[in-house]
């Protein structure tokens, strides 16, 4: 596919789904807290359990007990603040949105001591790639991110700075993101950390096909394996119009849909790259 044809594909099928974008890159995290509460959106905190799992196995693998995480689509920095600290996302969301939460208001001197406070692990640091310029800033202010890339990696290659920010990878994560990032992103980012052999985790909204970037990293002789068990709840359909084109794509690419048809949530499955017979 040309890279017009596949940018114009990637806007039809963000189209029909719910759009937060106007919310990815405020000056702060509040708007963007709310739109996900909106829709219940859940998926990092239930992916929290299983990233965890999955680093105790690499430490083990790898013998190996400082962990270099690059998070694709990073955001406000939401999974360093889950997988650094004991909150869950309630916790986040109440902080942030309720009216004399610890967060609610726009101080950074707060915001930075509320996660100091907290004792963020520093045997866990994370690097985040993401477009959404304030939202980068915003974590790699408050400590929750070591260093930020702020970059559409569909449409431009690394910096050598940007490269050495990734280089020495342990694990690269994802959630919400796939979609928005392809294997364009996924490529570039894991060339410039390919010769730590990271692993790849990611979480992938059901409408997206992962094909494509489990093909790119077939390329760096990384094996992807589809985790069924570790499917998780991401977010309530907002209308039905949203519900009615997820299915009709999750039909096309013969995603198995008995859950959201039942729940009224949408899930997202996780999948796992590693080098042959390393992961899980
Ligand atoms: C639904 S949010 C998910 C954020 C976070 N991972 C979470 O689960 O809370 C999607 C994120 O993808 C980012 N994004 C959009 N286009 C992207 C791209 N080309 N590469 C990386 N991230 C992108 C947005 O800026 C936004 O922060």
């Amino acid at each position: 596919m040309s890279s017009q044809a596949a940018s114009a594909e990637r806007g039809r099928i963000q189209g029909a789904k719910h759009d937060f974008t106007a919310s990815y890159n405020g000056r702060w995290p509040h708007a963007y807290f709310r739109a996900c509460l909106a829709v219940d959106y859940m998926l990092p905190d239930r992916a929290k359990p299983i990233f965890e799992r999955i680093f105790a196995d690499y430490r083990r693998i790898r013998n190996k007990t400082k962990l270099k995480i690059i998070d694709v689509g990073c955001s406000y920095g939401v999974n360093a603040a889950l997988l650094r600290t004991d909150l869950d996302l309630d916790d986040l969301y109440a902080a942030y949105l309720e009216p004399s939460g610890s967060l609610s208001r726009q101080e950074g001197i707060e915001h930075r001591a509320f996660f100091r406070n907290l004792g963020l692990r520093d045997d866990i640091q994370f690097v985040g790639v993401d477009p959404s310029f304030w939202a980068v800033r915003y974590a790699l202010d408050l400590g929750l991110l070591e260093a930020g890339v702020t970059a559409d990696l569909e449409t431009r290659d690394l910096t050598v700075e940007e490269r050495s920010a990734l280089a020495d990878a342990d694990i690269l994560i994802s959630t919400g993101c796939v979609g928005y990032a392809t294997e364009r992103t996924f490529a570039r980012v894991y060339e410039a950390s390919a010769t730590s052999r990271p692993w790849v985790v990611a979480f992938v909204m059901h409408r997206f096909s992962y094909d494509d970037i489990a093909a790119a990293l077939r390329a760096f002789s990384l094996e992807t394996r589809h985790l069924e068990r570790f499917r998780q709840r991401q977010s309530r359909f907002s209308t039905s119009k949203e519900l009615r084109a997820i299915l009709k794509a999750m039909a096309k690419l013969g995603i198995e849909d008995r859950l959201e048809r039942t729940t009224g949530y949408i899930y997202a499955s996780c999948y796992i790259s590693a080098p042959p017979g390393e992961a899980l």
